[in-house]
């Protein structure tokens, strides 16, 4: 019996640094304009497919969260840059880019996105509230300089008509 308790102890402490991790990384996050909520898994195929990454292209998600799009860019070839403010989500990001041996194309910023940089951007990724939409779509169509591809996580912009739509994702030019 005794052999027992080394393990379960040890389950307990890994499951209390898990819920106190997600505690972290969710009362971070409960006063911000733009909470955490991650993009979900059966959407990135179609966020991929939508954006047409080419290799060496770079790719900004504005919030980047747990890094999971930034991941999927990386995995298609592009330099992924995420702007993210919540230090522990920037933390999960780049374990998980450490792991799959991704961290030499994928880059967070612990910076506003509202002073991203969007001018090397080929694709750019936002996932907003309805209420930030209109913010979104102004500072993207105004910093990016070239021909960008902008897919939009379900709150569609409310003032210019999407190139494609797809499963509640929305591709712009702008
Ligand atoms: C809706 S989540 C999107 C996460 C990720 N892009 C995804 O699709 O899974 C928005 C993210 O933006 C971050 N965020 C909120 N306000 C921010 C700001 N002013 N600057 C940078 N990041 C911000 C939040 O911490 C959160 O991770």
């Amino acid at each position: 019996m005794q052999f027992l308790i080394i393990p379960f102890l040890l389950i307990v402490v890994f499951l209390l640094l898990f819920v106190i991790l997600i505690f972290l990384v969710l009362s971070f996050d409960i006063f911000l304009e733009l909470p955490y909520v991650a993009t979900e898994h059966k959407k990135i195929e179609t966020i991929i497919k939508l954006a047409a990454i080419k290799k060496g292209e770079t790719a900004i998600d504005l919030g980047s969260g747990d890094g999971r799009l930034l991941l999927a860019a990386a995995q298609k070839g592009a330099i992924a840059v995420g702007y993210e403010v919540n230090p522990f989500l920037i933390a999960i990001t780049l374990i998980h880019a450490k792991l799959k041996g991704l961290s030499e194309n994928i880059s967070v910023y612990k910076q506003n996105l509202w002073n991203a940089d969007l001018k090397t951007a080929d694709v750019i990724f936002v996932y907003g509230r309805q209420k930030n939409m209109e913010r979104f779509e102004n500072y993207v169509f105004r910093n990016s300089n070239k021909k960008t591809r902008v897919v939009v996580n379900t709150n569609p912009f409310p003032g210019k008509k999407p190139h494609k739509e797809e499963n509640g994702i929305f591709l712009y030019l702008t």
